[in-house]
Parts: C-alpha cells; structure tokens; sequence
C-alpha cells in the first residue's frame, strides 16, 4: 500500500486494476494455497505461476515481493499476471509467461476498460503504470501492450475498437524507436497513428505527475500526425546545416512521399512538409516527382510488407522479449522505406526499371547509372505529356516510335505500345484500361506514377518548351539503336536539327 500510495494512485484506482501483492515469505506461499484447493502439479506447472526446480520436482511461487497487476481479457477474467519490484531490483517487471489462456499479442492492459470509452480512439502506452496514471487522470481509453513489444496481432486487435490510435511511448530512444516500429504497423492495420508528446517528461505517468489533466488534454488534442514525426525523426540522421546534408534530407523525405498511394495525400505533404521545413514547394515536387517516375513507389510498398515483425513467444522463464534500453528489436527502423541517404540505383536491362542497388555496385556503375536513370525519366514524362496533351501525339510520334521507348517485354515499352494504341483509335489515353492490363500491384504503381507525375513546368510557355526538350532527349537517347547505315544517320541528324527549334503549341 506504501509503495502504491507513494506513487499516488488512490483507492479507487487501487481497486479497479485490483492492483495487489506478493509477499516475500514464505516463497511458496501461492503453491500451498493453491495446493490446498485440490489444484494439480500438472495443472499449476501449466498456469505460469510458479518457478520449478526440474532435479528436485519441487515448485515455488514465480512472484514474490513484488506489485501485482492482474492482466485481464475484455470480458474481465484475470489471464496473466505482471509484477514490479518495489524499488530498483532487477527485472523491474516480471510477467507470467504465454500460457493457454494468456496469449500476449492477443490482449492488450485495460482493453476490458478502455473499450468503453466514449472517445473515437485509444491511447497506446508502453506501460502499466502509464495506462493507470492516465486512467486515473480521466483518461480511461488508455491500454499497453503486455510486457512486449507491439505485434500485428494487437494492431488488429486495436482496430476492432477504433481507426484512431495516439501512441503514447516514453520520450527516450527507445521509445522513439519503438513507435517508429509501431507506426508501419498500426497503418497496416487501417489505424492512423498520431503521437503524443512528452517532453520534457519521459512518460506519461511522469507527465500527469507534473503537469496534470488539462496539459495532457491539451497534448492529446496536438498528437502529431505520424509521417511529421517519422520525417522529424529521419531528420537527425542529418546536417541541415550543411547543403549536401539539406539536399540528402529533402530527397529522402521525396521518397517518403512518393511512396504513399494517392496523389492528394502527396501534395498534402508537399504542403506541410514545405511549410514546417521552410523549403520551396515546387522542389519539393520535382524530388517527389523524380521519384514516383523512377518506381521507387513500387519498390518500397514492397518493402514494408517483408519489415521484420518480431513475432512474441512465451520464452521457458517468462522473461519478456521486451528491452526498454535499446529499443524493441534487431530491425532498422527505417528499413520500411527501404531509401537510405546512400541509396543508389541500378536498371535491370530486360524490365527497364530502376531498382535499388548494392552499394558497391551501384558505385561501379555510376556514371552509366546517371545516364539510363536521365533517359528512363525522359521515356516516362513524353508518355505522361502524351497522355496529358493529346495534341502533342501527331508530332511526338514523327520523332519517336512506340519502340524507342524500350523493349516489349520492358514496362515502360508495354506501356508506350498500348498508349500508342490508344491514340492512333481513339485520339486520346484511357489509363483505367491500360493499368487493367497489369494485374500486379506493384507495376500499376508504378505507371500510375508514370501517369500522374506533375511536369515542373508551371505556365504554358515553359510546358511547350518542356516538351520539346524531353522529345529530344528521348530520340536522342534513341539514335543509338537505330542502326548506323549512312541513310538513317544523315536522317536522323536533320530531325534532331528539326527537333532543336521545334515549336509546340499547346491550346
Ligand atoms: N517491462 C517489462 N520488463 C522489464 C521492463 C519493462 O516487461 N524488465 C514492460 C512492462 O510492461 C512495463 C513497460 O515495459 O510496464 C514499460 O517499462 P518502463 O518504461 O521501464 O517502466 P514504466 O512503465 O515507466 O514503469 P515504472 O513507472 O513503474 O518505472
Ligand atoms: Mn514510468
């Protein structure tokens, strides 16, 4: 009761978590009781509850003298058990192992609780303290995960109750880093994370401690939405200050942008990233658009899907696999985006996309990269300027063939042959039908990116110019394979004179 009292939970709180206790002697005080209920060797060795000597085929209780916090599941049965130390003895918490009935990434603390809020979402903390500061304080749609780290079970979990979820976790590292693990998975799960935060207090029992019910109110009400905090956190991996740090910064936010589905949640974050990073919108477009044409959409939504999950399992001692010193797990953080400051890229010859590379090797092939990477961009935006200005076809298409785009079998080639296609029957593209045609998600990302690449060009001028530049580039790109006879060579020398002044117009 000291111990509890001292940290201020009151009686009621006491009596509603059923927070309770177990002594230090005798150490096998539950054995006996329970023993004297009738209850089996067998049936206690399953409970989690005791600690057994295998040579001498005795049991002894696996909590003593420690705070009890009875863990129950949403219909109010008691299904585990988590014990703290009362004072700075390791490990501070001790929970009961997976058993039968207490499976860990199936119940979350204070779920049977917190189910019955009336807010449209939950509070996720790290910790049973946590959750009972907050209840206490009021906020009784607080849970916690149970002595693990958060798992795709408790996300779907989570999402049965609500589609809005604020991480909670403690302020340190660790807690950045485990909400960076969390926030991938909870979208997973149809959830929109948002983050609450502590500073300068390192949980939130610490926080309520000091500050009270209206601040947290008030931190609640600004939870941060969770890709501004992904992209503050991506942040200290660079120097701002130096204009190479600045530039790997912005790119790599580009490819986090470029990365969500819908071209309204990008130019949402276009929007708020250039206002909170003081950067201008129109570059920030162009890096997003760099990378939506490159595929690098394709490529990280695949990426998220393999992002480790540690999986929980009981372990033979009932020590948890949770470590809040360093974090939650093995995994990068960051390897859901799978676009790091040194990401290079290379081209697969047969497919004609960019895939991320090695770094040695991309290094090796650098140079050559640069180039195929130029030309592969130039391909997408005469295909995307096509689509856009049917009226530019008739032109293009004296210049460059469906086949200058790439092979059949390449995507890019794929998708020329069928635009083509297209504008010779109908005069204009139907991309509903052309991305019908490609049955794999990560391809259909891809020419979406292809078809929705805004050109950086902003008034008309600068579009006409715009394309006439990319046609160039694009049959110039071409006159490699297009045989070296005399005859083409003489020919396509005077087109390219032709293409140099050019003039598009545009209605
Ligand atoms: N935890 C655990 N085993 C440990 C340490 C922590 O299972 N050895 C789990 C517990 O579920 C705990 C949560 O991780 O509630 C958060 O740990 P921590 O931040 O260290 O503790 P607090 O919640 O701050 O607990 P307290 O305020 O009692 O120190
Ligand atoms: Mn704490």
């Amino acid at each position: 009761m000291d111990y509890l009292t001292g940290r201020k939970l009151g009686a009621d709180t006491i009596r509603s978590f059923a927070l309770g206790f177990a002594p230090k002697n005798p150490s096998d005080g539950l054995y006996r009781f329970l023993k004297s209920k009738g209850i089996s060797d067998d049936l206690l060795r399953r409970s989690g509850l005791m600690n057994v000597d295998e040579r001498r085929g005795t049991m002894y209780d696996k909590f003593w003298n420690r705070v009890i916090f009875p863990i129950m599941d949403t219909s109010d049965r008691i299904i585990g058990f988590g014990g703290r130390v009362m004072g700075d003895g390791k490990p501070k918490y001790l929970n009961s192992p997976e058993t039968k009935i207490f499976d860990k990434s199936r119940n979350l603390y204070a779920l049977n609780i917190a189910r019955k809020t009336r807010e449209d979402y939950l509070i996720l903390c790290e910790g049973y303290m946590d959750v009972i500061s907050m209840h206490q304080a009021g906020f009784t749609n607080a849970v916690a995960s149970l002595g693990t780290s958060l798992t795709p079970g408790h996300c779907a979990l989570l999402a049965r109750y609500t589609k809005n979820v604020i991480l909670s976790y403690d302020s340190d590292n660790a807690g950045i880093n485990a909400a960076i693990r969390a926030i991938p998975m909870l979208r997973k799960a149809g959830i929109t994370p948002r983050i609450l935060k502590l500073e300068p207090y390192k949980d939130p029992d610490e926080f309520i401690k000091a500050l009270g019910h209206d601040a947290m109110q008030e931190r609640l009400r600004n939870a941060q939405n969770a890709m501004m905090f992904e992209i503050a956190v991506v942040k200290r991996d660079y120097d701002l200050g130096d204009p190479d740090g600045k530039t790997q910064f912005f790119e790599r936010v580009a490819g986090m942008i470029a990365a969500l589905e819908t071209e309204m949640e990008r130019q949402n974050y276009i929007d708020a990233v250039s206002r909170e990073y003081m950067v201008e919108k129109r570059m920030l477009q162009e890096l997003v658009n760099r990378n939506l044409v490159l595929g690098v959409t394709g490529l990280s939504s695949q990426q998220s899907s393999s992002a480790g999950h540690r999986s929980v399992s009981a372990s033979d001692d009932g020590m948890d696999d949770y470590d809040p010193q360093s974090g939650y797990g093995p995994d990068d953080p960051f390897a859901y985006y799978g676009i790091g400051p040194d990401t290079e890229f290379y081209q697969d010859e047969s497919t004609g996309s960019m895939y991320q590379a090695p770094p040695t090797a991309a290094r090796n092939n650098r140079l050559g990269n640069v180039k195929q990477q130029g030309e592969m961009i130039s391909r997408q935006l005469l295909l995307n300027y096509i689509a856009q200005y049917p009226s530019t076809y008739p032109t293009v298409k004296q210049y460059v063939s469906a086949e200058d785009y790439g092979e059949t079998d390449s995507l890019t080639g794929r998708v020329a042959q069928l635009i083509y296609d297209q504008m010779e029957k109908n005069g204009k593209v139907d991309e509903a039908s052309i991305l019908s045609r490609f049955p794999d998600a990560a391809d259909q990302t891809r020419i979406a990116g292809m078809f929705h690449t805004l050109d950086p060009a902003s008034s008309r001028t600068e579009r006409e110019k715009a394309i006439r530049e990319t046609l160039l580039k694009v049959f110039s790109a071409a006159s490699g394979s297009a045989g070296n006879d005399l005859q083409t060579v003489i020919r396509r020398k005077n087109q390219e004179a032709q293409l140099r002044t050019l003039r598009i117009t545009l209605d």
